[in-house]
């Protein structure tokens, strides 16, 4: 049992935790992010990512401290803390990433995890192998195998009080992602980060992204705190969260401002097509896009990267409320309907609706059916597999319109759930609030609905009575099932 992380509430996979940081002594909330500090270029000074942002945790990248004149022995000297200025949780990277874009580098695992720990790092990562998409499966096994070798190394070195983090590799493989996240899993290493999804991400590949993303979460142990490598852009942030990671870093922040590129929840803008700017933080409430492109190229980023900051920061505190308000699936379905490939996110997350069933709260607040993708939701997954389960009378009215006297039991009929039993329609999530024009899906899955409870009581007489549905829809309903229509009345 990890007593590092704990969660304190779920709504699909997405939840609200809090991870406890032993070497910085500070507990960071969750969903996190953390800001890409680069030791030599900092946009913006990690003290103000502290004070103006709000940030309790960053990731800066130890083999770039190491391998640099100015910075090695000072970081050995006064450690990351003092050096970077930054008094809450710091994270480092080992080199990864520049052995993917460089082909090789010059430190062991056991080096950067012991160099890690002498700078004072409070969660060290080893020198995993970042398999790209799409490459054979032999490559992504064998550079997996090499992987697992370094986490195995990672669990024997004395890291003191330092987490330390293994991380799942597999490429575009979910059986290896799956199998990967196993491996990691039973070591007793801390933190869990997805990795080499960057490219996924840069080429907005969101149904690539969520099936990797599930399939390591199918292996993980559910108290296993997650990380989305490179999970810079806060478009992606909600549906990453609901798939249920805890922790982002952001690059995009400062490398999207020095190329003039403006971030929201919806996409990236160039400075230059921006008239306005769409957003109330305090940059974008004191100065507009002419404005900003005069200014130097210096300050203009330094502007551009405080929006950045501010709108990712803000994304994260409206995951959490979600999640504390139990609305996650809507928030996700409204940033699906900022992006058609968001959109190809979300309808993927929702091939993974009995995954996240399994940690979704019987009850929330509310419902909202916000478009046919609700009609998806694992809360009406887990109506469907109810129905399954109640007892039903031999004879039984299903109708959406009032009970009647001439049935000696009558069930309401409500889209997308289907059949409800009276004692179960003031209750979560069968109060779902609802548009007056319904999509076909609701009507569909209202369907299934009654087709599953006619699979588990074929003795059962049914008759159901709507109000005008949908052929298509009516087509599912097994023939020997009497259907009416309410004005054409019993
Ligand atoms: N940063 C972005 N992706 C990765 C990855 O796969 N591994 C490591 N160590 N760092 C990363
Ligand atoms: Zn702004």
């Amino acid at each position: 049992m990890r007593d590092t992380f704990e969660v304190r509430r779920y709504d699909g996979s997405g939840r609200l935790g809090t991870l406890r940081v032993p070497r910085a002594d500070v507990t960071v909330e969750t969903p996190a992010l953390l800001p890409v500090v680069n030791p030599h270029v900092q946009t913006i000074d990690p003290s103000q990512l502290e004070s103006t942002f709000g940030a309790e945790i960053l990731i800066t990248n130890s083999y770039i401290i190491h391998r640099s004149d100015d910075l090695y022995e000072p970081a050995l000297e006064h450690g990351l803390h003092e050096l970077l200025d930054f008094s809450g949780a710091i994270m480092t990277d080992s080199g990864s990433f520049q052995l993917s874009e460089y082909g090789d580098i010059d430190v062991t695992t056991t080096e950067i995890l012991e160099f890690q720990r002498a700078i004072g790092s409070d969660i060290a990562t080893p020198v995993d192998i970042p398999t790209p998409p799409d490459v054979s499966r032999e490559q992504a096994t064998s550079e997996w195998e090499t992987t697992l070798e370094r986490i195995e190394l990672a669990e024997s070195v004395d890291t003191g009080e330092m987490l330390v983090t293994a991380p799942i590799q597999g490429s575009t493989y979910p059986a290896l992602r799956e199998r990967a996240a196993r491996e990691a899993s039973e070591t007793a290493l801390d933190i869990f980060p997805i990795g080499a999804v960057v490219p996924l991400m840069n080429e907005y590949r969101f149904e690539a992204l969520v099936q990797v993303v599930a399939a390591a979460k199918r292996g993980l142990s559910e108290d296993a705190p997650v990380h989305l490598f490179g999970a810079g852009h806060p478009m992606m942030f909600a549906l990453a969260a609901a798939l249920g990671c805890d922790l982002f870093d952001s690059a995009a922040y400062a490398l999207y401002a020095r190329d003039d590129r403006y971030l929201t929840v919806q996409g990236t803008r160039h400075l230059e097509d921006l008239s306005y700017f769409p957003c109330e933080c305090p940059v974008c409430s004191t100065h507009d896009p002419q404005e900003v492109q005069q200014l130097d190229k210096d300050e203009r980023h330094r502007i551009l990267a405080e929006h950045n900051l501010a709108v990712s920061f803000g994304e994260i505190r409206r995951i959490r409320q979600a999640i504390r308000g139990g609305n996650l699936f809507e928030l996700v379905e409204t940033r699906a309907r900022g992006h058609p490939a968001l959109l190809d996110g979300y309808r993927t997350l929702l091939d993974y609706a009995d995954q996240l069933e399994r940690t979704d709260p019987v009850s929330k607040d509310s419902f909202f059916y916000l478009s046919a993708e609700s009609a998806r939701r694992p809360e009406v997954d887990r109506h469907h597999q109810r129905l399954r389960r109640l007892d039903v009378p031999d004879e039984l009215l299903l109708t959406t319109g009032e009970p009647s006297d001439a049935f000696e039991e009558c069930w309401r009929l409500i889209p997308p759930f289907g059949p409800v039993p009276r004692s179960l329609s003031d209750v979560y999530p069968l109060t779902a609030e609802l548009p007056d024009r319904l999509d076909d899906a609701a009507y569909e899955s209202a369907v299934t609905g009654i087709r599953t409870l006619v699979d588990a009581n074929p003795e059962t007489k049914l008759t159901v009575c709507h109000d005008g549905w949908p052929e298509r829809a009516l087509d599912g309903i097994p023939d020997d099932v009497e259907t009416v229509r309410i004005d054409e009345s019993l």
